[in-house]
């Protein structure tokens, strides 16, 4: 059967290579870019941090996704199993386990955000959002401080174990080529309809406006921070996606396309954002606030906003679920490697107990276990910090670490030589460590901006 093959012995799996862009496409475009990238442009100096950012995804972010790929491609495992079949020693297998474990806690929170998308989706297109005089942030701190996140939370682990019970080129493959064509329909159509608002062009305006005078320490950081988060990289994804990338494809070409794809859904979403928040007087909130508060505020204000509202966060949610299926084949993957489980049985069992793992986060935002807080971080808080601040760049400076020294042949596996070779080795060895500890640094809040 194709649901049931093992690792090892069993059928291989394998990503046509039109496949495999658009599923690292979709693990690449995920709530970052839809909902964080436009608010820190626009807070961070607009143009300039965008340039910024291209510079920090071209420099950083490309030789890294290229370098996880490669591992992924040549060890032909888990996380865990191909820097030990690469090496063949021991001690890269434990190094190895942990982006598994990352990924499967940012799969405990990140699946509780999706289930929020979903629940507004429905919402905007029965039109329960349509009355102006909504309060939209009572109405939000409602929702997610009840029980209701927590139904919906698990309908994103339904859906996403589903996918990948059915492995790769029938689950993670087939539905990523559905989804991710109909997300650039969604977004075209609501870029239109935001660029022709009346007011839009102040909107564009404060998320590309060229400000060099914010350009500080912080938001280089921070830039450097969300091309890592944005490429889904450290902590496991692009590596556990490259093991099922035939040996035919480029890796090189592919890095170039995901790393274009990325970008370009991140431009075309702040250009539908800001221009409809802007255009109805909203102010450009940060964080949970611009996606679930102002937007539902705007769109309450337009001609079929209904419509129009539901397809935002529909967008939002494919990008979110398209995401999730990448972040849950990384502990999937690892289970199947290491214990010899089917993919069935790995994928059931992951997903509950993430499921499970993912209720405290759910209920710390605003719900009854808000009342915990460690240094002023809610679970949910602590989630996202641990993993995003901590874990991740961990997870890249094994990456660099493991390519740039324990690796000798990553250059025939990546398919690069001479200058390109050189460049890619010079970042790995000392750009990019350097440039990770200093995010670490700065995030953790040993060096300040
Ligand atoms: N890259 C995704 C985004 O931008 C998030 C993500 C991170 C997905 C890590 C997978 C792994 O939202």
């Amino acid at each position: 059967g194709s649901g049931s093959s093992s690792t090892g012995s069993g059928k291989i799996e394998r990503f046509s290579t039109s496949g495999f862009i658009l599923a690292a496409i979709g693990s690449s475009v995920g709530l970052g870019n839809m909902w964080k990238f436009p608010y820190i442009t626009g807070k961070y100096g607009g143009a300039a941090f965008f340039l910024m950012f291209i510079i920090c995804l071209i420099v950083v972010g490309l030789p890294i996704l290229l370098a996880e790929m490669a591992i992924g491609r040549s060890g032909r495992g888990n996380a865990a199993a191909s820097l030990f079949n690469i090496t063949g020693k021991k001690h890269w297998k434990w190094i190895g386990t942990v982006p598994v474990v990352t990924s499967f806690l940012i799969m405990c929170y990140y699946g509780v955000v999706a289930g929020w998308t979903l629940h507004y989706t429905v919402l905007s297109f029965s039109g329960s959002l349509s009355d102006v005089n909504t309060d939209f942030t009572a109405a939000f701190t409602n929702f997610a401080g009840g029980y209701a996140p927590l139904f919906w939370q698990a309908v994103v682990m339904l859906i996403t174990g589903i996918v990948i019970a059915k492995g790769i080129s029938g689950g993670i493959e087939k539905y990523n080529k559905i989804l991710i064509p109909g997300f650039l329909v969604i977004l075209l159509i609501l870029m239109f309809r935001s660029l022709t608002l009346p007011g839009a062009g102040a909107g564009v305006e404060f998320f590309l406006a060229p400000d060099f005078s914010k350009l500080s320490r912080a938001s280089i950081l921070t830039a450097l921070g969300h091309a890592f988060f944005s490429l889904s990289l450290g902590m496991g994804c692009m590596l556990t996606y490259g093991s099922y990338v035939r040996k035919e494809q480029s890796l090189g070409k592919a890095a170039l396309a995901i790393g274009a794809g990325d970008l370009f859904y991140a431009l075309l979403a702040g250009l539908i954002i800001f221009p409809t928040v802007f255009s109805y007087g909203l102010k450009p909130d940060q964080g949970v606030g611009l996606a679930f508060m102002a937007l539902p505020a705007a769109f309450a204000q337009m001609p079929l906003g209904a419509f129009f509202g539901g397809l935002f966060f529909l967008l939002l949610a494919i990008a979110a679920i398209t995401s999730c299926f990448s972040i849950l084949e990384v502990p999937v993957a690892y289970a199947m490697g290491q214990w010899n489980w089917s993919r069935k049985k790995a994928a059931i069992l992951v997903c509950v107990f993430s499921f499970i793992l993912g209720v405290p986060a759910a209920l710390s935002v605003g719900g009854v276990l808000s009342f915990i807080s460690l240094d002023g971080k809610s679970i949910f808080d602590l989630f996202d910090f641990v993993t995003s601040y901590i874990l991740m760049p961990v997870g890249g400076f094994i990456v660099t670490i493991f390519t740039g020294y324990a690796w000798k042949r990553a250059g025939e596996e990546a398919g690069i030589s001479g200058f390109w070779y050189d460049t890619w080795m010079f970042i790995l060895r000392y750009v990019a460590p350097i440039l990770i500890i200093l995010i670490f640094l700065y995030s953790v809040g040993i060096i300040q901006p």
